[in-house]
Parts: C-alpha cells; sequence; structure tokens
C-alpha cells in the first residue's frame, strides 16, 4: 500500500478582528496535533480582508489567491470590521472572502452541526430539543444571489433601485446536490433540499435537478422542504435532519440559525470544497467589538483545523484528537464568555488553546 502523504502545505490567512487571535489557536492546536500524529505543516500567511485592503489595497490580492490554490489547505479566520464599513460592496473586505471561494471554485461548504454533550445547557433551547443533534448544512457557495448578474443600485422614474439577481445552472446545482447525496451516505442517509420553488423559478429548477441526482442514490431518503418552513423545523425538531442541501443565500441564513443549537456561533467550523484546495474556517465573523480583548472562543476554527485533518489530510485519528480534546476541556468546565455557564471557569482565547493543546493524544 502506497504510504499516505505526511506534509502538507498550509496557506493561514487570519483575516480581521477575531480571526487573528482564533487562528493563532488553531495553528498552535494543528502543529500540536502534527507532532503526535506524525504530520508536518509548512505554513505560510497571508492578508485577506480588511487588512489585505490597508496593506495591499486590495481585500485579497491575486499573489494571495494563487498561494491558496498551490496549497493543500487554506486556514481561514473571518473578515471585516467597522473600520471599512463605509467601503461600497466590491471592495469590502468581503469581498476577499467571496473572492477566494469564488476563484478556487469552493462551490460547497460544509457546515456540521453537532452539540457537544457538556454544552447542552448552553443553547437558547431546551436541552431536550438539542440532544443528540448531528446534521450538516451543505451550502452551494459559488453561485445564487451572490454572484448573480445584473447587481448594482440604478436611478429609475420611479427612485433609486437596488437590484440583484438569484440563479442557478443545472450543472452547479447538480454538483453540490451529489456531493450532499455521496456524504449522506456515510452518515444517516437522508438529504432535505431547501427551496423555494412555491415562489421562485430558480428554485424550481433546484428541486429538479436535486431529484434527478438522487436517482443514482436510491438508498438515500430524499426530502424537500420550504426554507421558512426549515428555518421553523431547525428550532422545532432539530434532530430530524441529517443533511440539509441548499442554494447559497438559503444556507447563509439558516446556518446562522443553525450554529445557536449549539450554544453559540463560535462552536460551528466550516469546509468549503471544490475540485483542488480547501477551505476552512469558522462560520462566525470578525467581532470587532470584542477583538484584541482575549474574549473570542477559538472552538469553532480550532474545529475547523479539525476538518482540514479529516478532509484535507486524510487525518481521521488527528481529527479526532483535536475533538475529543475540545470535549473533554469542556466537560472540565472551561468556557470562553460566550458558552459560559453558572459554574463555569471563564478562560481567555489563548487560554482555551492552550487546554485544548495540553488534552491532545496521540491515539485519536
Ligand atoms: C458566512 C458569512 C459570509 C457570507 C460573509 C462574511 C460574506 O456570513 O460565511 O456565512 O455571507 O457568506
Ligand atoms: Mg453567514
Amino acid at each position: 500500500m502506497a504510504e499516505s502523504k505526511q506534509e502538507f502545505d498550509v496557506l493561514v490567512l487570519p483575516g480581521d478582528g477575531i480571526g487573528l487571535e482564533v487562528t493563532e489557536e488553531a495553528v498552535k492546536v494543528l502543529k500540536a496535533t502534527g507532532q503526535l500524529h506524525g504530520l508536518t505543516f509548512e505554513m505560510k500567511t497571508a492578508l485577506v480582508g480588511g487588512a489585505a485592503i490597508d496593506a495591499e489595497g486590495a481585500p485579497v490580492s491575486e499573489e494571495t489567491i494563487k498561494l491558496a490554490a498551490d496549497a493543500d489547505a487554506v486556514l481561514m479566520g473571518a473578515v471585516g470590521g467597522t473600520k471599512w464599513d463605509d467601503l461600497p460592496t466590491d471592495k469590502r473586505p468581503e469581498k476577499g472572502l467571496l473572492g477566494m471561494r469564488k476563484a478556487l471554485d469552493l462551490f460547497a461548504n460544509l457546515r456540521p452541526v453537532q452539540v457537544f454533550g457538556p454544552l447542552a445547557a448552553a443553547s437558547t433551547l431546551k436541552p431536550e430539543v438539542v440532544k443528540g443533534i448531528d446534521l450538516l448544512v451543505i451550502r452551494e457557495l459559488v453561485s445564487d444571489l451572490y454572484f448573480g448578474e445584473p447587481r448594482g443600485i440604478r436611478d429609475t422614474p420611479n427612485g433609486r433601485e437596488g437590484y440583484n439577481t438569484m440563479r442557478y445552472l443545472d450543472w452547479e446545482v447538480e454538483r453540490v446536490a451529489r456531493k450532499a447525496f455521496e456524504i449522506a451516505m456515510g452518515r444517516r442517509r437522508k438529504v432535505t433540499s431547501v427551496d423555494k420553488a412555491n415562489v421562485l423559478e430558480t428554485s424550481a429548477l433546484w428541486r429538479e435537478v436535486v431529484i434527478e441526482v438522487a436517482r443514482d442514490f436510491p438508498e438515500v431518503e430524499l426530502d424537500h422542504m420550504y426554507v421558512d418552513n426549515c428555518s421553523m423545523q431547525l428550532i422545532r425538531n432539530p434532530a430530524q435532519f441529517d443533511v440539509i442541501v441548499t442554494g447559497n443565500i438559503f444556507g447563509d441564513i439558516l446556518s446562522d440559525e443553525a450554529s445557536m443549537l449549539t450554544g453559540s456561533i463560535g462552536m460551528l467550523p466550516s469546509a468549503s470544497l471544490g475540485e483542488g484546495a480547501a477551505l476552512y474556517e469558522p462560520v462566525h465573523g470578525s467581532a470587532p467589538d470584542i477583538a484584541g480583548q482575549g474574549k473570542a472562543n477559538p472552538l469553532a476554527m480550532i474545529l475547523s483545523a479539525a476538518m482540514m485533518l479529516e478532509i484535507s489530510c486524510q487525518a481521521p485519528e488527528a481529527a479526532a484528537s483535536i475533538r475529543d480534546a475540545v470535549n473533554r476541556v469542556l466537560e472540565e468546565g472551561y468556557r470562553t464568555g460566550d458558552i459560559a455557564e453558572e459554574g463555569s471557569s471563564v478562560v481567555s482565547c489563548s487560554e482555551m488553546g492552550d487546554l485544548v493543546t495540553e488534552r491532545l493524544s496521540g491515539q485519536g
């Protein structure tokens, strides 16, 4: 059997705000995990978002995109901040993230929602509602309203008009649907496709294509749900879901909602996959209000690094050792402010990173 690869080129893009603090902790955990599991990471760092606007004049440079394309994986913090809030949409820090997703054609965004046992009480929902949730939102990431043309703000005889285009090509739906079914085969074999087919043509096509793809996966149960109903079902009975597949804008909204099942958006990791390099980032943003104060929760970023180990490095034991370490730290009662409860020991972002590092094991 061929030796599997043990050395990986990782591009680290801390970004802005708490992105800097949380990526530092993820890198710390990653290096320590590598040592225990015989993996080495060749890390390069570059700028994205507001930091790149300030230093390089654009939210992501061509050079950074090239570094990302050449890497095995990209670890990204978060972008944005009040300083850049007045810039027009196409010059904002968020454009760096969107540009990176588009340039690497990262069409499938995986956002797993799992409730760590010790955090069941941290959710705003009742513990019996969130208990045992294990769902995966797969969000299409490079099309839809986010990238549709035409778009803009224009003068019309009736007033100024802001407009965007919701659109999907059949093959764009097909490839993300196929990914969802493939992944569901390794899980509980249930796919819920979320759309708004009662109103939107984009969704009517989406649904048609998903049904076609489903024919290749007869063992997977498929159902369809309108996005408004899905948003209700997510808080009514989240345990009904296994894999949710949906478009870019619906997935953006539903994944924030789903994150709260876990107690905090600070717990939710993500992986964005295409044909080449993959990008791993927390679902949360740059949280300028708490940036630089050591208050951020690094666990979403650390869990994103675990996803990287599993998917890009094919090192599931190493990934499991990070998840186990996170669980252990939570069991011992350590919390960052966002998930703190009565009686828990509140720790800083870097203390949380240290605690996870100390509890890593070579076993997985
Ligand atoms: C996300 C974020 C981004 C998005 C923003 C920062 C552009 O909300 O990854 O969910 O809308 O995709
Ligand atoms: Mg979002």
